[in-house]
């Protein structure tokens, strides 16, 4: 199918020629318009998909700052429909009710931009694929379809010629698919580790900070709103697996999908985890954590999400509250981080707008965004072979000989400690905290494995990832 035509202007304007603008309907629209005949529109369509928590919010900011927005894009940004579940319910005072529809499929046949922010899979994703393959450009907030139908979405792009942007499906405000996707394109990527969630950062944070338990800084993440009624995406890790993912992909050149990520939530840290990571220096966070493994000959990508031990110098241990942030380690830039509000209606809007303004000024003066990148197809290294370090908690008889037994098992099974220290007691056992240093998780965990089964380990009390250095 062909792009179609931007409203077109008055003025025939000079300048480039567009590479992949086509002629306006009804006068040869399947023929590319030539640099002698080139007209820059005066008004880029816009139809949005939703006008909850950002939709509303780009729907203000579309308006209020319409002028500014128009010089940046070459034409206005011109909004010709929101399509909505409920078109009698009520709404912010700056959304305008005429522009309101329940007919979502008909909007996007008019629309030179698709803004897609209903959220989840059904019905979005017949949508946003009618929308790419008509040549529609498509913005979209959607972690959780990307990161499940992306090559899927990616192909109906490259197939018609649109360009589909995503900004704000990751970490809200932070400009970190564009840092992966346009600014590091030129770098090699050895890491992304990620705090991309802030429902579950909040949490931690107030664990951490104020002692509570996870029931009680979970309510109190409802009760301010971060947190759904329904916190399981959030909890459970499923929202930061969904970015990890997109993330993964972006620097890694291949494509990794929901279904590669080994995800584990925060319900099972405990107030006390959060003080014994205190005394020890680190503090927890949950972590979206994408690596080029290079060890031993293995060859590929690891991605995963799981609460880590991070040392309370590094840079992602001071991200507090509902606040994401994302560090890149890249071969030449060396450490990069992009820090800020990774969810919300105007932040998350900020990243809308800037994507919408990209997309109309290649609607007005031609380009597109980066395609899709898969070259370097990197194998998923399995959750055995990745390269891990553990920090293991273990309730002992405090008798002589038991340290040298586990020390013994840590041995046996080719994994070297980094530190250990006895950080308590409880009716005549001694608790023992133990860092490995490197080592792959098949052998960490056959040592957690081993260790459960001797009787003189009473209790394998926590087992956490340290992270970072
Ligand atoms: P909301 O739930 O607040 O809004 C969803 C909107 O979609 C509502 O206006 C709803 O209509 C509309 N809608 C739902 N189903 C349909 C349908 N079948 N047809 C037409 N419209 C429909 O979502 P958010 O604004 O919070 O999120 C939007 C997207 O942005 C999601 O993909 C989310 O993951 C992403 N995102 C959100 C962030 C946030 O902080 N909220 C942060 C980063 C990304 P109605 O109003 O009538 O119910
Ligand atoms: N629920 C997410 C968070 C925001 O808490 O970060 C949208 O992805």
């Amino acid at each position: 199918m062909s792009a179609r035509a931007p409203i077109l202007g008055h003025d025939p304007a000079p300048g480039p020629a567009p590479t992949r603008r086509r002629a306006p309907r009804g006068e040869g629209e399947d023929a590319p318009v030539s640099s002698s005949t080139a007209q820059h529109p005066d008004a880029v369509r816009i139809a949005l998909l939703g006008c909850g928590t950002v939709g509303s919010q780009v729907v203000r900011l579309l308006r209020e700052h319409a002028d500014d927005l128009a010089a940046r894009a070459g034409a206005r940004l011109e909004l010709v429909g929101i399509a909505v579940r409920d078109t009698d319910a009520e709404r912010d005072p700056w959304v305008p009710r005429e522009l309101l529809t329940a007919d979502a499929a008909a909007l996007v046949a008019r629309a030179d931009i698709v803004v897609e922010l209903i959220g989840g899979i059904d019905p979005v994703r017949p949508l946003v694929l009618a929308a790419l393959e008509s040549g529609a450009t498509v913005v979209t907030g959607n972690k959780a379809l990307l990161a499940a139908h992306g090559p899927e979405l990616h192909g109906a792009a490259e197939r018609s010629g649109a360009d589909l942007y995503y900004e704000a499906a990751v970490a809200g405000a932070v400009p970190v698919v564009y840092g992966l996707r346009e600014s590091l394109a030129g770098d090699n990527v050895d890491a992304v580790l990620g705090i991309v969630n802030g429902t579950t950062n909040f949490i931690l944070d107030e664990m951490a900070t104020r002692g509570l338990s996870f029931d009680d800084a979970l309510a109190l993440a409802q009760e301010l709103g971060y947190a759904e009624a329904d916190p399981t995406a959030d909890v459970d890790g499923h929202d930061a697996a969904a970015k990890a993912a997109i993330l993964a992909s972006l620097a890694f050149h291949t494509r990794v999908s929901i279904d590669d990520v080994p995800v584990t939530g925060i319900r099972q840290v405990t107030a006390a985890d959060m003080a014994e990571a205190r005394e020890a220096g680190y503090v927890i966070k949950l972590l979206a954590v994408a690596r080029r493994i290079t060890d031993n000959g293995t060859r590929g990508i690891s991605v995963r999400v799981h609460p880590a031990l991070l040392p309370a110098t590094h840079p992602l241990a001071a991200v507090r509250g509902a606040f994401n942030a994302v560090v890149v380690e890249a071969e030449a830039a060396g450490r990069l981080m992009f820090y800020g509000q990774g969810a919300g209606g105007a932040p998350t809007a900020s990243a809308v707008l800037g994507d919408l303004v990209a997309a109309a000024s290649h609607k007005v003066h031609g380009g597109n965004a980066p395609r899709e990148s898969t070259y370097a197809e990197l194998p998923l290294v399995t959750d055995a072979q990745t390269p891990a370090r553990t920090q293991v908690q273990l309730r002992l008889a405090d008798e002589p000989g038991t340290l040298a037994a586990v020390a013994g098992v840590y041995g046996e099974h080719g994994v070297s400690i980094e530190s250990v220290r006895q950080t308590g007691a409880d009716d005549g056992d001694a608790r023992i905290t133990i860092v490995s240093h490197l080592a792959t998780e098949a052998a960490l965990a056959q040592t957690v494995a081993k260790l459960s089964d001797d009787p003189r380990v009473h209790e394998v009390v926590s087992v956490m990832r340290v992270e970072g250095n």
